[in-house]
């Protein structure tokens, strides 16, 4: 799908038809009153009309806000995939909103179809916005920024999409390399010979059964001067097949999605090289399959992670977090930064605690997830936070090694797993860090916003409007 943006009146563009909005007051003033109300049009949420004759198709929405622009262009968009028309234009709103119509034509209008022998190719391909007298430049500089992060965002929905047998951990590392090329960043990739010498036990464990060796990721964004240092840790479980704790059939469908986190990492690099922030960020994925075989680890093994801190095995499908213990150790010690945050499909606790459209964050700093609340808001992605206390942290005692991989209760599931990361943030980071748990966010069977089938890209939009806020401040 293409976007462009005109320096022109919307009658001077050429276009198949005219999307037109429509909340209750301009609705009521709309010369084609009559017409619309035979047809049956409300003025409220994506609700559609179609009028071939004078060429529009309306779109009713509460208000103008970015929250119902996104979603009425993304059924405006899904309408026209359906008919043979090429083109549509639509005026601008606001300079503030500019970036829900792109998300609602870039993100609405995304669809999968790599696995599909023979599609149809949709003829609808191009949307054009009219300036509608708005200050260009103010307009454009929010158009290219959000442009860039939808197609980013659909860069890492396009790889969350892909099945375990075409991205496997050294394809991942191979992505990654081929990414930071393409954007002049660096990308640093461990073999399983180099976890070794790092002492990354618990990652090499996780990975042991699979024919598809582990690999850490490591990829660097660095301009010149930079206002602040951020670190990113991904999640990169390209299979999650539970491990010798197997999950039951019908769980273990859609596991592909557990490399979720490491794919969003990948996106936010992708898009902040694009948009030349004054940040450097540094990406380490833990790219691991998690399978059964021989050679798996077990519940009842004692892992010694990177840091030291010994760990019982007590269920081998909680294995992101061991995953995740070394990665975050190592991205503390090779990088000294201002923020840590990590992204990960880790529980699906989360999704009984916030529902299947909510990003879980936790963390010890208040101030941090006050923050990270504002930029979810305006980026349009919903987030709760989860509090931590000492009681729960308790339940991840274990008699024989320094701590345990499940809790013993298991209620507060997505809270347990983020106090077992805790153990592995050293204390000059607690106030740095956040955990991002994206289980249920990342990925949806059912549409819903600008989400189709599959991977979302929850946390692209989210950590860039973060990044972007703390790159413009004095
Ligand atoms: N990858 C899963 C979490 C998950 C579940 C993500 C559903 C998305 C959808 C994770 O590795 C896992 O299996 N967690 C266990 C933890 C349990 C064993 C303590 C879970 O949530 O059941
Ligand atoms: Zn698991
Ligand atoms: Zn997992």
């Amino acid at each position: 799908m293409k976007i462009k943006l005109h320096n022109k009146a919307i009658s001077e563009i050429s276009s198949d038809i005219e999307i037109v909005l429509l909340d209750e007051t301009a609705y009521k003033l709309h010369q084609d009153l009559k017409t619309l109300q035979v047809a049956g049009f409300e003025a409220s949420d994506d609700n559609i009309c179609l009028l071939h004759e004078s060429k529009k198709l309306f779109v009713g929405l509460k208000s103008y806000s970015s929250k119902n622009l996104r979603s009425s262009l993304t059924a405006a968009v899904k309408t026209l995939k359906k008919t043979n028309y090429k083109s549509a234009k639509i005026n601008a709103v606001s300079h503030k909103n500019i970036a829900a119509i792109v998300e609602g034509v870039i993100l609405g209008g995304y669809s999968f179809n790599e696995y599909k022998s023979s599609i149809k190719k949709n003829k609808f391909a191009q949307v054009n916005i009219s300036s509608n007298n708005l200050d260009f430049i103010k307009l454009q500089k929010n158009f290219n920024d959000a442009l860039i992060t939808a197609k980013a965002t659909n860069f890492t929905r396009d790889l969350v999409n892909t099945t375990p047998q075409d991205l496997n951990p050294k394809i991942f590392a191979q992505i990654a390399h081929d990414l930071a090329k393409e954007n002049n960043f660096t990308c640093n990739i461990l073999d399983e010979a180099d976890l070794e010498n790092e002492s990354m036990n618990a990652m090499l464990a996780v990975g042991r059964a699979s024919i598809n060796k582990s690999h850490l990721i490591h990829v660097s964004y660095k301009p010149e001067n930079p206002k602040y240092v951020v670190s990113l840790v991904g999640k990169g479980l390209t299979y999650d097949s539970g491990g010798l704790s197997l999950k039951p059939a019908t769980s273990m469908v859609t596991m592909k999605l557990d490399k979720s986190g490491g794919c969003t990492v990948l996106g936010i690099l992708k898009a902040a090289s694009e948009l030349e922030l004054d940040i450097e960020i540094h990406g380490f994925i833990g790219a691991v399959e998690n399978m059964i075989g021989g050679d798996a680890y077990k519940p009842d093994d004692i892992l010694t992670s990177r840091s030291g801190t010994t760990i019982e095995v007590r269920n081998t499908d909680a294995e992101g977090r061991l995953v995740l213990a070394d990665v975050l150790s190592y991205a503390q010690e090779k990088v000294d930064s201002d923020y840590l945050f990590d992204f990960a499909t880790l529980t699906g606790a989360c999704m009984v605690a916030l529902g299947q459209y909510t990003t879980g964050v936790m963390g010890h700093s208040n101030g941090l997830k006050h923050i990270i609340s504002k930029a979810a808001k305006d980026s349009g992605e919903l987030i709760g936070t989860l509090p931590f206390n000492e009681h729960l942290e308790k339940l991840l005692k274990s008699e024989i090694a320094d701590i345990s991989n499940v809790a013993s209760k298991p209620y507060g599931g997505a809270i347990t797993a983020a106090l077992f990361l805790d153990k592995f943030i050293k204390d000059e980071y607690k106030n740095k860090w956040l955990h991002f748990d994206i289980a249920g966010s990342a990925y949806t069977e059912v549409p819903w916003d600008c989400n189709s089938y599959g991977g979302t890209g929850a946390g692209v939009r989210l950590m860039l409007k973060f990044l972007t806020t703390i790159s413009e401040e004095n």
